[in-house]
Parts: structure tokens; sequence; C-alpha cells
């Protein structure tokens, strides 16, 4: 039976130039390289200027998956940006990327599902383009999360950095089974009862201030390893593949630990999970696209292979999506 799946024709990521490493911030708090890499698998992350704020990060790395697809701004017509970082209070940061990029009018918006945002970006995006209200999407992941950090707490200013990263999303026909191109199964899940482990602590109705993330960083890395293979397993289900066949695991960028304790929970072989924790840290939305770009830039990831997105995040949100590349 024919369907209109959502297939990922190109991808993209930017990460700002300058970088700061382990050793810059043990001059800053009471921390070191060894601990900081012992804990999370993290050497270094990247920081914006102060002059650059998330809609170029965003408009970057969606250039370059725009070229990447073939496509040119004009042709956009759906542009989803997952951020926790917005530029401004409002408008979306999406209207302003709209507006950088120089694309037409089309449907812009943002969504805020934290270190999840990308994978549940993606879900919308496939709802807009398989049922045809889409041709072009962008999916973006943009964060400057150093913006978020209280530089006085070593529990988190280490953990987190900024980067952007983007997919073109575009119909594809296909007959119904596994070796479609596009989004095969998705699972999202949010607990908001768990909204107190991390979280930050501003917001325009609240205290009308930006805000500092805190964060139960041992709480929130045992649910992690718990929900993350679980929704695995059900966007597996979904998708009618096992997890096995999986090709390529591309998960959040959060801790190495974590993406450890999740593979050796599901039985995974290392050798299928993309990790770039060490070179960007937490990059919140952004992670999944920076790593997925990565892997088909160095080769490891090719057309037609079989690839499972899972993240976590404040919300608590977390999620998976398969898709066949
Ligand atoms: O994207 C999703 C959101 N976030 C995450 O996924 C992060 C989830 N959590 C984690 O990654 C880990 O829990 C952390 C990396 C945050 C912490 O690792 P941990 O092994 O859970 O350490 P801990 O919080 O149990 O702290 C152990 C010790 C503490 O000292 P005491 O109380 O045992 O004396 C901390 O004060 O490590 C100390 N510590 C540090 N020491 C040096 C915490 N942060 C630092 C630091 N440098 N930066």
């Amino acid at each position: 039976m024919s369907v209109i799946r959502s297939a990922v024709t190109g991808v993209g990521s930017y990460l700002p130039e300058q970088i700061v490493t382990n050793d810059d911030l043990s001059k800053i708090v009471d921390t070191s390289d060894e601990w900081i890499i012992e804990r999370t698998g993290i050497r270094q992350r990247h920081k914006a200027r102060d002059d650059q704020p998330t809609s170029d990060l965003a408009t970057e790395a969606a250039r370059r998956a725009l070229v990447d697809a073939g496509r040119d701004p004009s042709e956009v017509d759906l542009i989803v940006v997952a951020t926790t970082t917005p530029d401004m209070t409002f408008p979306a940061t999406a209207s302003i990327v709209q507006r950088k990029l120089g694309a037409p009018t089309c449907i812009a918006f943002d969504v805020q599902a934290v270190c999840s945002g990308f994978v549940y970006a993606l879900s919308v995006a496939d709802g807009f383009v398989a049922r045809g209200h889409a041709k072009c999407a962008l999916v973006i992941g943009a964060e400057e999360m150093t913006r978020l950090m209280d530089w006085t707490d070593r529990t988190t200013c280490v953990l987190f950095g900024d980067g952007a990263g983007a997919f073109v999303v575009e119909p594809r026909e296909g007959q119904g089974t596994t070796a479609d191109q596009g989004v095969l199964g998705f699972a999202l899940r949010s607990d908001g009862t768990k909204t107190d482990l991390l979280y930050v602590d501003g917001g325009p109705s609240s205290t009308g201030t930006v805000g500092h993330l805190r964060m139960a960083g041992n709480q929130v890395f045992r649910h992690a390893v718990v929900n993350i293979a679980e929704a695995i397993t059900a966007a597996c289900d979904k998708a009618g593949v096992s997890v096995p066949e999986v090709d390529w695991f591309v998960p959040h960028q959060a801790n190495q630990r974590i993406i450890k304790g999740v593979g050796d929970r599901l039985g995974l072989d290392e050798e299928k999970v993309i990790s770039t924790v060490s070179m960007h840290a937490n990059t919140s939305a952004a992670s999944i696209p920076l790593a997925m770009d990565a892997a088909i830039q160095d080769g490891r990831i090719k057309r037609g292979d079989l690839i499972l997105l899972e993240a976590m995040g404040g919300g608590l949100t977390w999620g998976a999506c398969a898709f066949r590349f």
C-alpha cells in the first residue's frame, strides 16, 4: 500500500567558534578536567558570542541542511525550531530564522520540550509533511544553554554548551514497509510530577527574569536510563522494527554514562552508538542533529540506514524516533 513518509533529505549543524575547556572552567569553579571527563565524558563545550543569538546558530545550521538537501530557502514552507533559549520571549525563534533565511511566508513556530525538543519537533513536522501540509520542512534544534548557567554552581555549569543542528524533511512515497525512507515510528512522553528535578528558576510570568538552570543531577540520571530504554522499545514497536535491527543509535548527548547505561540496558552494540558529547557537552535540543551530522560527515551513517533517535530532559520529557535515512 502506497503511503507518504517524512524523509530526512538534508542534515546540517553549527557550533560557535569559542571553545571553553574543562581547564578553563576549573579556573572559575572548584572542579577539574579529570572529574568532568570521568563523570560525564565531556572535554569541551562551545560558547556563542554576546552578539550571536540562538537564531543565528539556527539559521546557519538550517542553511547547511538546505545545501545538503539541494534545496533553496525560497522552497521552505514549514520551520519548527526546538529551543529552550529563544532570542526573545516572543516572537518565536522560528519566525526570526525565517526572516534571516529569506524564506517566504510559511508556517513557523517553536517547540519547547527542552532536551527532548528535537524528537518532539521532528514528530510535529512529520504530522505536517505526511499529511500533505508541508513539502519542504526545516526541523531545527538550537540552544545557547550557557546563557542559563549559574557560573558559581559547579554541579551544572560544566555540563552544558551552545550549538544548533537541522534536518530538512520532505515527503517521499513509500510502500508502507520498514524499507521505506522516512519516519517509521516514534514514542513521546512527559511526566509533569518531576518538574522540580530539572528547571530554570525564572520566567516571564513568575519572576520576570531569565533565571538559572537547576538540576538534581543524580535523580535525573536514574530516570534517564530507565525512561529512555522504554521509549526506544516503544518507538521500535511502533515502527515495526526490532532494536537489534537498528543500524545507528543517535542519542541526546548529555552524559557518556547515560548513553552507556541505556546501551547496556538494551544490550546495544557500542559500535552502533554515536557519541559526540565530549566535543560539545549537553546542547539540549541541538545535540541530536549535531551528533547525526558528525556521523554523516565522518562516513559512519549512510543513506538507507535505520536510525534511532532518543532524548530526555526537563519536564521530565523524553522520547524516541525510528526512521530510515
Ligand atoms: O539532558 C538531560 C539533563 N541532564 C542530564 O542528563 C544530567 C544527568 N545527571 C548527570 O549527568 C550526573 O548526575 C552529573 C554529571 C550531574 C553528576 O554526576 P554524579 O555521578 O551523579 O555525581 P553526584 O551528583 O552524585 O555528585 C558526586 C560528588 C558530589 O560531592 P560529595 O557530595 O560526594 O562530596 C558533588 O558535589 O561530586 C561533586 N561534584 C563535583 N565535583 C567536581 C558535582 N559537580 C562537580 C564538579 N566538579 N563539576
